[in-house]
């Protein structure tokens, strides 16, 4: 199966057992917005819940931080409007701008710095003009190859291509001169020179506050929950016993106005996010930014990004943000997605932030946000210190939770042949949607009776950590294959031996071996693996 194939069954199958849904769809949907059904809402909670619970509930679960004392994380919930002027301060009201070339012959919109035009060593004259990827070798000669790095029709065209354009260099969008443009063919057109000059675009969902809705009320809802955060500083330290170095926590929606949202999930226009800042002394940055980074890939890992397609690279120097630059460093944690490989996307960004926002905060809103660190400064006679004053410095691990949600899905999607129902979910029992389902292998005969009372008892002892489900209807290899779709660890089945040897089979959803236990021992066996 190709990555393509498997990206459409994977969407298929979210459709299907409703994970997730075009919202809006009996209307026609409406580009980059998606809504999560049943199975999907119950998902991303709890990898919601699994973040919250790891990062403000028990920071780090117990990793003591590189100043060997726990790690401190208070929670805060910020509203999606903020004042203007907290988007002009961040910077977002002027450089939140993706510049974007137009294709008027095919109406694609591509963003600039994700284009490419190939030129083969002999020069700019003997390049072709190609569709989606590297040329296929029948193709060379023509004028320009315009290139997209996350097309789907990728991979195939260049190993076709690999031979006949083994010294094809490609030169970024961005570095082509303009007098260029009129001879770039753009990806899938016909003619060369359809592609316009880049554009800037703003990607802030613009609002207005109150009934009048004149150019004075203009609000944006955020396009990320940090600035919540910085914003809020202050009060966070004024109000609570907090010190030096701590981070403050918050997940919610953000919105941007993507200009070409694309991926299913990938890059929505509303989305939501988990993000952590973390204060700390200048000179501590560079080992509590080391400290995120490496505890922030080995939290993806455990909840089953655990192979190869799970990386973190390292920004190059040219590559960071505005806000990251003279900073330690950073770092993205990469999946591969199946229409990005064989190359990588983001999942989570983990940059150290300098002390850019508090600084942009403090001058924009004309307040004080020092922090007084009474721990520092000069040792006095009587062996205290004189304290010091200082805007923090700031490391944030930025994550995406619908994006997550997307990688865990795609990294769960098996396929295998040899079983009667070969799709499944290989989900870590603690973000599966439902934990556990109990069956009556047939509905009578005193069996579905057993099964109701071992249901309710497993509902009642675990239904925090999410449903179990009681199907009785259908074949029994029809009702695993629906558990097995849905991710579901564990069947439990009561069988016409139940009720002589007190003992259920339980059915490992990724071997599909079956074991037999006792029946007063299935809510340990849960509770045993779902960590209870
Ligand atoms: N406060 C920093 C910040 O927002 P970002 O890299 O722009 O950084 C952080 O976003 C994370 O949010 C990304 O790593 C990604 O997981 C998620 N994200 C960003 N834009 C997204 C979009 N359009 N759709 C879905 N997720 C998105």
């Amino acid at each position: 199966m190709t990555q393509t194939q498997s990206m459409d069954k994977i969407i298929a199958l979210a459709k299907r057992r409703g994970f997730i849904y075009q919202a809006s769809e009996i209307y026609g949907g409406i580009n980059g917005f998606w809504d999560y059904g049943p199975l999907g809402t119950l998902f991303k909670k709890n990898v919601r819940e699994a973040w919250w619970q790891d990062v403000v509930l028990n920071p780090c679960q117990g990793k003591l931080g590189p100043n060997g004392e726990r790690v401190r994380i208070l929670p805060l919930d910020t509203t999606l409007i903020q004042h203007p002027q907290v988007w002009v301060a961040s910077g977002h009201a002027a450089n939140f701008n993706d510049p974007m070339v137009d294709d008027r012959e095919t109406k694609q919109r591509y963003r600039y710095d994700h284009l490419a035009v190939y030129v083969p060593s002999k020069g700019w004259e003997a390049i072709r003009a190609g569709v989606g990827g590297p040329p296929a070798a029948e193709d060379t000669g023509k004028p320009f190859f315009a290139y997209l790095p996350d097309s789907p029709s990728e991979a195939k065209q260049k190993k076709k291509a690999e031979k006949a354009w083994a010294e094809v260099q490609s030169v970024p969008l961005p570095q082509v001169p303009k007098e260029l443009f009129p001879r770039i063919l753009a990806p899938e057109a016909e003619k060369v020179g359809t592609l316009t000059e880049p554009r800037a675009f703003n990607m802030m969902f613009k609002t207005y506050v109150g009934a009048t809705a004149t150019e004075d009320d203009v609000a944006y809802l955020r396009p990320e929950t940090a600035q919540g955060i910085f914003v809020q500083f202050k009060n966070v330290l004024d109000t609570t016993r907090v010190k030096i170095p701590f981070g403050i926590a918050q997940q919610g929606v953000a919105f941007r106005n993507e200009v070409t949202p694309r991926n299913f999930t990938f890059r929505s226009r509303e989305f939501e996010q988990m993000e952590i800042e973390f204060f700390c002394h200048e000179s501590e940055a560079g080992e509590w930014y080391a400290f995120w980074r490496d505890w922030r890939l080995s939290w993806w890992q455990s909840l089953g990004l655990a192979g190869e397609n799970l990386q973190l690279r390292e920004h190059d120097p040219d590559e960071l943000a505005h806000y990251a630059r003279g900073g330690a460093g950073t770092s993205d944690i990469e999946y591969r997605f199946p229409f990005t490989a064989p190359g990588f996307g983001e999942l989570e960004g983990i940059a150290h932030r300098t002390n850019f926002d508090l600084m942009q905060h403090q001058k924009h809103a004309k307040v004080n946000l020092e922090y007084f660190d009474p721990d520092r400064g000069e040792l006095l006679p009587n062996g205290s210190r004189k304290g010091e004053k200082y805007l923090p410095h700031v490391i944030e691990p930025s994550a995406g939770l619908t994006r997550g949600v997307l990688a865990l899905l795609c990294e769960a999607y098996t396929v295998d042949e040899s079983r009667p129902s070969p799709e499944f979910l290989r989900l870590h029992p603690r973000i599966a949607p439902i934990k556990a389902a109990v069956f009556p292998l047939v509905n009578k005969d005193g069996m579905p009776e057993i099964a109701e009372k071992l249901y309710n008892e497993l509902q009642q002892r675990f239904w925090r950590y999410g449903p179990v489900e009681m199907d009785a209807k259908q074949s029994i290899g029809k009702r695993y294959a629906r558990m097995d779709e849905a991710g579901c660890p564990f069947c439990f089945t009561v069988d016409g031996e139940t009720a002589k040897d007190q003992a259920v089979t339980v059915r490992d959803r990724d071997t599909g071996r079956q074991e037999r236990i006792a029946i007063d021992k299935v809510a340990s066996y849960l509770a045993e693996r779902l960590g209870d």
